[in-house]
């Protein structure tokens, strides 16, 4: 049995494999749709969220599968002061496979220990989010044809965006990948990324803090939120909340096949009038989610026995 916790309990070969499997699964819905029938998906969210968490339910749906779960912790027995492990081995009772979004970091791993079933991190804390990840590396994949020579700039709150860390993690085991991080000083990329992963793997990068002045370099825009739930104080939120704003000016002097994405929420970090532009990709990667996470379910139950 296999679980995902991070980008990196996946090999290359995996990932490419898991891409080639979501890709068919768009081109043949059909084919897929009674693969788990019988099977049941748990979705443990103690914390917020719409896409990944009804992306997962809508995926095991049209898989022909069940789901179960809660979206607060307020509303199951963590509320009473049941502990994550607990929980789980409740939880791994009921299900075949779990999704689990806490706001502690390394709680998924906490859980896959305790787990008799394949458990998936849907983002923990301000750590890792591996299926936003494998949903970013669809969307590259649909849009760009390759996961090599790429221009990448991320932008908004790289400290505590999850999303942000584990795209860096997948995208330097690529070759010829360039990235450019976009952000304030004191929202700039923890320093275990930069050394265990950009300088590990001696990955180009450069930092900044001006949007406009690297925008022509650009093959991928990531845009993230700046996160108010991770930051300790409101003051704090507020000096960086509108740090980067990409509206239709600042793409001016984009490529023509630049690909603008965003894990999403966004708050006013992309202005509705970039929604119109034909380079934003952020709403087709939100569905990509689905098809991605309808191939990972697939595979962890194989791996696991569970689907033959
Ligand atoms: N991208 C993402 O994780 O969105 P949600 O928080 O809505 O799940």
């Amino acid at each position: 049995m296999r679980h995902l916790l991070d980008t990196t309990d996946l090999s290359v070969k995996e990932i490419d494999d898991l891409v080639a499997l979501a890709m068919d699964i768009i081109e043949n819905k059909q084919k897929y749709s009674h693969m788990c029938d019988g099977k049941k998906l748990a979705t443990l969210f103690f914390e917020p969220s719409t896409r990944t968490r009804l992306s997962f339910e809508a995926a095991m749906m049209e898989l022909g599968g069940n789901v179960l779960g809660f979206s607060e912790a307020s509303s199951s027995s963590a509320s009473k002061g049941e502990s994550v492990s607990d929980t789980i081995k409740m939880v791994s009772c009921y299900a075949d496979i779990i999704a689990m979004r806490h706001p502690l970091e390394g709680a998924p791993r906490v859980a896959s220990c305790k787990s008799d079933v394949p458990v998936i991190n849907a983002g923990d804390g301000g750590h890792s989010h591996p299926t936003q990840t494998l949903t970013d590396l669809l969307t590259v994949f649909r849009e760009k044809g390759r996961f090599d020579n790429l221009t990448i700039g991320l932008c908004g709150d790289l400290k505590f965006g999850r999303t942000v860390h584990s795209l860096i993690k997948a995208m330097c085991r690529y070759s010829n990948i360039k990235f450019v991080l976009i952000a304030p000083k004191e929202l700039s990329v923890p320093d275990y990324i930069k050394t265990n992963y950009l300088e590990e793997k001696g990955m180009e990068y450069i930092e900044t803090d001006d949007m406009e002045a690297v925008m022509p370099q650009l093959d991928i825009l990531y845009m993230t939120r700046i996160q108010r739930e991770r930051f300790f104080s409101e003051d704090e939120y507020l000096k960086y909340k509108d740090a980067f704003i990409l509206d239709t000016d600042k793409l001016q002097n984009a490529k023509a096949d630049l690909t603008i994405m965003h894990p999403l929420p966004r708050v006013n970090e992309i202005t509705t009038a970039v929604d119109d532009d034909p380079r934003a990709k952020y709403f087709v990667q939100a569905l990509n989610g689905k098809f991605v996470r309808m191939a990972l379910i697939i595979t962890l139950l194989k791996w696991g026995g569970a689907l033959s």
